[in-house]
């Protein structure tokens, strides 16, 4: 494929990569690509118009919404309902998973879709980036019948697909089918993605790390002596801090020019913070399939057993051998609550 085709094109060149695909994920995807271009619209006139601030409500993890994670949500579960292209989506602004079915109620299509419609949204009044991540699986329960919640509480290596899209200083849609990485730049004046980043890589080191440090006080020893070791002056460190606090703007820095993000637990979130299924997995499998890797510190994330729908895990991913080294240090110490839940 060239470099410069466009996202369409791309979709379809690739089409028969999938076994017995009868383009239902192609069609996915393309629904995906087209609510980005709205949410898109609407992320980069946030200043001019009265969207901005909260929406007064809070979700189900108690934080507190914004107009635009609203206006986000309802864009891609309209346009994934509406095209009757899915059986069922969960959303980490949704308290449960809404099933989809056709005019007679039936529905035969075979894919789940997860997704955190807008991530990092704290940073949305202070023109910082902004993404959406989404993640796709066949579902395990029957065709035809109303989903179950087995259907999306399936480990991360199941993903037949995920990506994301960052709103940044261009806006770009990355994901992957399990065939390797490809990045896709929005041009704004005809409205069309374009194939930019053609296979991205993880270098297998990197310059920087990404995590709170104002939560230092908070963390494991292990998270803290690998912080000390970050910055000791020794071969290539100390290395650079990097901190977005938009998951999908530090990952995708990090996936170009080689890094580490880390959200470990901390006494202030036993569980870490970020969701294993509309986040983590996702980047999880972006990560892999360029190369890097994501753990919880102790294990892969891919592997996790999920057991409800907006669980938290701790999460260190990026650059394998960062990675790496990260968990030789979480090792070190006896694992915490969190992770004896886990066994
Ligand atoms: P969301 O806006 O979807 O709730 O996600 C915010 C997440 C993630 O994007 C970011 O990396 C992290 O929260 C930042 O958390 P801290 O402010 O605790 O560092
Ligand atoms: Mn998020
Ligand atoms: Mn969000």
């Amino acid at each position: 494929m060239q470099k410069h085709s466009t996202l369409g094109e791309f979709i379809i060149g690739h089409q028969k990569q999938f076994k017995y695909s009868s383009g239902e994920l192609s069609r996915l995807i393309n629904s995906i690509r087209l609510a980005a271009k709205v949410v898109n619209h609407e992320v980069n006139k946030a200043g001019l118009v009265d969207i901005l601030g909260d929406a007064g409500d809070t979700n189900v993890q108690g934080e507190d919404q914004q107009k635009l994670d609203v206006y986000a949500n309802d864009i891609f579960m309209e346009t994934l309902r509406n095209r009757q292209i899915v059986c069922g989506i969960a959303s980490e602004e949704e308290d449960d998973f809404v099933t989809i079915s056709g005019h007679d109620g039936s529905n035969t299509n075979k894919y789940v879709v997860l997704i955190d419609p807008l991530d990092g949204s704290s940073n949305i009044d202070v023109n910082v980036s902004v993404g959406t991540i989404f993640s796709i699986y066949r579902r395990v329960t029957e065709p035809g019948k109303p989903v179950q919640k087995e259907d999306f509480l399936q480990e991360g290596n199941k993903q037949v697909a995920a990506g994301y899209i960052v709103y940044g200083t261009s806006t770009m849609l990355v994901y992957t089918t399990g065939h390797g990485v490809n990045g896709f730049t929005l041009n704004p004046a005809i409205g069309t993605f374009y194939l930019s980043h053609p296979n991205m890589k993880f270098p297998e080191d990197g310059p920087i790390y990404s995590i709170n440090e104002g939560n230092y006080v908070h963390f494991p020893q292990g998270v803290k002596d690998y912080l000390k070791y970050c910055q000791m002056e020794e071969g290539d460190r100390p290395y650079t801090a990097r901190y977005i606090g938009s998951l999908v703007s530090d990952f995708h820095r990090n996936m170009i020019k080689g890094g580490i993000y880390i959200y470990p637990t901390s006494s202030k979130s036993p569980q870490g913070k970020l969701r294993l299924l509309y986040e983590c997995n996702p980047i999880a499998f972006i990560a892999e399939q360029a190369g890097g890797f994501a753990s919880d510190g102790y294990q892969r994330i891919l592997d996790i057993k999920p057991t409800e729908l907006h669980q938290r895990v701790p999460i260190f991913c990026g650059s394998k051998n960062m990675v790496a080294k990260a968990e030789e240090f979480m090792r070190k110490y006896p694992q915490d609550a969190y992770y004896a839940k886990q066994k």
